[in-house]
């Protein structure tokens, strides 16, 4: 197996290399080459290629699958931005800001399609199964991102719910990148599974850091809005476990989030999680999913080095500043 950032630079290459039409139609391809030339981490489609590798040092076979995947989640981002109506992304212009919604949108469908022609770029005899695990996937990416919205119009969310959501909305895209490359690698159905399940708990890790950099984070550094979920009234991992507290603290979080959104919204709610300590409890719950994570990945049939190489990817990724 080669190292993190071996993998990532391999999959940078291949970005650079893609060569999407111009033209006439530069006003729909432009924006997916301003999407994916923006240096995201690229932590989808390198854990595609190391789990391909790992488990039958396939990852050349890997390599236009997990371009997919991460053309796939690009595409999730361009909607996101939309729906979240967030203006800043990877330290620049979110698309719709840069051009405009009807741009988002269609950008957006044309890398969905180019992402299950890239995805499907493998030997017949896994593209039944690989097909199963995206498409499967993908309706699990839309439900939680369905739930994520409906979410922000309640006060009242049970963090079993909360972490529903968010397996559906980010723990299945890290879960069937890791499932795609270790199939891809020839890993039995069995090790596939584990691995599918690695990667779904590493995503839940990680977006419950995601939510705690949107509140506590250095907008410089994570590229995004700082505040951007307090005024969204997302119910994010700070919010579910700050409404465990004591019910009068709960009635002060529900008041705050009646303040319209801007500044004072946000440095309120944000002193409120300060005072009931949340960015603690964030970190105990990451830690919590990142342990179920290795847990699953234990279980594999990989040998100790191998395993060692995905402990340290989970380990960067949740201890993320961007
Ligand atoms: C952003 O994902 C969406 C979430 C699931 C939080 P990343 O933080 O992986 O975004 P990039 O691709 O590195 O910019
Ligand atoms: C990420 O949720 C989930 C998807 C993009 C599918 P967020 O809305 O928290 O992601 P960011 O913070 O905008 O990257
Ligand atoms: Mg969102
Ligand atoms: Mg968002
Ligand atoms: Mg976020």
């Amino acid at each position: 197996m080669k190292s993190i950032d071996e993998y990532r630079i391999e999959i940078e290459k291949t970005i650079q290399s893609l060569d999407l039409p111009g033209g006439k139609l530069e006003t729909l391809y432009s924006p997916i080459k301003y999407a994916l030339s923006a240096g995201g981490k690229r932590i989808r489609p390198v854990l595609t290629l190391m789990a391909a590798d790992a488990f039958g040092e396939k990852s050349q076979e890997a390599i236009k699958p997990a371009l997919g995947l991460e053309m796939f989640h690009n595409f999730t981002l361009l909607h996101d931005d939309v729906m979240d109506k967030s203006d800043m992304r990877r330290g620049r212009m979110t698309v719709h800001k840069k051009y405009d919604e009807n741009t988002a949108i269609l950008s957006g469908d044309t890398m969905l399609t180019l992402a299950t022609e890239y995805i499907s770029m493998v030997e017949d005899k896994l593209l039944r199964n690989i097909l199963d695990c995206f498409n499967g996937m993908a309706i699990k990416v839309y439900e939680g991102q369905q739930l994520d919205i409906d979410f922000e119009k309640e006060t009242k969310i049970a963090t079993s719910d909360y972490i529903e959501m968010i397996q559906c909305k980010t723990g299945a895209l890290l879960g069937a990148c890791a499932k795609i490359g270790a199939l891809i690698g020839g890993a039995t159905e069995k090790d596939a599974d584990k691995m599918y399940e690695f990667g779904m708990q590493t995503g839940v890790a990680f977006q419950i850091q995601d939510d705690w950099l949107d509140t506590f984070g250095d907008s410089s550094t994570f590229g995004k809005t700082i505040g951007g979920d307090i005024n969204n009234g997302k119910k994010t991992y700070l919010y579910v476990s700050a409404l465990e507290a004591d019910s009068q603290t709960a009635e002060a979080l529900k008041e705050a989030f009646q303040i319209p959104a801007g500044d004072v919204r946000v440095k309120t709610v944000t002193r409120l999680y300060e005072k009931l300590g949340i960015a603690e409890s964030a970190k105990k719950a990451v830690n919590h999913y990142s342990s179920l994570a290795l847990k699953a990945l234990n279980s594999t049939s990989l040998s100790d080095d191998k395993k060692e190489v995905f402990r340290k990817l989970a380990e960067k990724l949740i201890g993320r500043k961007k």
